[in-house]
């Protein structure tokens, strides 16, 4: 088997919520997605939220048009949802649940019970050519579903291990890898993300078969300070590093 370069996708909607916060024009995703591609990002991560908080509908169109490396787009199962990104084609999409009420995303998919419905969307977009990756928590059923749905990628949910003390995160850091190694197994390949930072990120990397990592909130954090260029070239060097 040939050896698997691990990649990072930024996800940027923060700089949406900015925006957002004022409803005005600055700071724009499409300038943030350009430095992020500079320092070295693989991927462009954003969601659409059924809520629109952050990233709007013609984010989608610019970043479109204007990201060099790869989209992938977060979305949940609603119908404006599903059909804005048919329309705009992304490389790549991640399922995820989705609550009104949440700050961000709360925990993984429930594949197994939404699995007709998973079905239905899921081939409309692969029919396009467009990668499916479902978001899910590191459980044997849910990535025995997600097999069985045909997606290319699964994205461990890292929240729990992220949350953990420092003494107990052994114990979400193995349910991750465990899971990571069953979806192999059933062909499945491995993302992850949620959480992540410039201290916790260095364990999960170790993770066996693991190809992408999804990181927000830490790295725009940083980037308030450093700048988003740099910001996202330290993280980028933490995995080279690990590679
Ligand atoms: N992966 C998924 C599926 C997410 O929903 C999010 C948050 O938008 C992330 C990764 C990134 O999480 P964080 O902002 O905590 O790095």
């Amino acid at each position: 088997m040939s050896k698997i370069i691990k990649t990072l996708g930024v996800n940027i909607d923060h700089v949406a919520t900015i925006r957002q916060a004022r409803k005005t024009i600055e700071p724009e995703p499409a300038t943030a997605a350009a430095l992020a591609e500079m320092g070295g990002a693989d991927g462009i991560t954003i969601h659409l939220r059924e809520d629109r908080r952050h990233i709007q509908d013609y984010d989608l169109d610019v970043l479109k048009r204007t990201i060099k490396s790869r989209l992938n787009l977060e979305m949940a199962l609603s119908e404006g949802v599903i059909k804005k990104a048919l329309e705009i084609e992304p490389e790549q999409i991640t399922i995820v649940p989705e609550k009104r009420e949440e700050v961000t995303t709360e925990g993984g998919l429930d594949v197994v019970r939404g699995f007709d419905q998973l079905k239905k969307v899921i081939l409309q977009f692969q029919d396009k050519g467009i990668y499916v990756s479902l978001f899910i928590d590191p459980e044997p059923d849910q990535i025995k579903a997600s097999a069985d749905l045909g997606v290319e990628f699964i994205e461990l949910h890292t929240g729990h291990y992220a949350n953990a003390s420092m003494r107990e995160r052994h114990i979400p850091q193995k349910q991750l890898f465990d899971g990571a190694s069953q979806a192999i197994n059933l062909g499945l390949r491995v993302n992850a993300g949620h959480g992540l930072t410039y201290h916790n990120v260095q364990e999960i990397l170790t993770m066996e078969g693991l190809e992408e990592l999804n990181i927000g909130h830490s790295i725009i954090a940083r980037a308030v300070f450093v700048g988003l260029k740099e910001a996202v070239r330290e993280m980028k060097n933490i995995i080279i590093h690990n590679n």
